[in-house]
């Protein structure tokens, strides 16, 4: 269930739009932020206020990988594993990843405080091997960087 504040930003995005279907990126957007993921019973319900079937909404859903359809952990780390992180060393980043948290890639830690995921390009390949975590990115990471940047979580 949405809390109240997400409902009312769904609203009003939905009012802006002549068409519905061009809301729904934003809406889901909205969604995952207040609920931290798009379980089958937030999509039901977000379909429903939006007029719309379910499946629209699945199919978006599903398309973008940025849409979490399972539970995260309070921080998500998305590490890209396209060329040119790979060619800098990603694989050793991620390997390094799954043996510090004890996770594989697409698993949570059991105190639900970090899931691990990899991702394609994230657009910040100049700056390669990369992660996002949550909203942030950083950058030109090695394991001393990633040990920084876990320690400050
Ligand atoms: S390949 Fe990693 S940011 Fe583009």
């Amino acid at each position: 269930m949405l809390t109240s504040g997400a409902r009312e930003k769904v609203e009003k995005l939905i009012a802006c739009h002549p068409k519905k279907e061009a809301a729904l990126l934003r809406v889901l957007h909205i969604v995952q932020q207040d609920q931290g993921y798009l379980s089958p019973e937030t999509i039901a319900s977000v379909a429903d206020l939006m007029g719309m079937p379910a499946i629209k909404l699945y199919e978006v859903a599903t398309f973008y990988t940025l849409y979490n359809k399972k539970p995260v952990g309070k921080y998500l780390i998305q590490v890209c594993a396209n060329l040119s992180c790979s060619l800098m060393g990603a694989d050793n980043l991620i390997r390094y990843l799954k043996d510090r948290l004890g996770v594989q890639v697409g698993e949570t830690t059991p105190d639900n405080k970090f899931t691990l995921v990899t991702v394609q390009c994230l657009g910040s390949c100049g700056t390669a091997p990369m992660m996002q975590i949550n909203d942030q990115y950083y950058e030109k990471l090695d394991e001393a960087r990633i040990e920084q940047i876990l320690a400050s979580l």
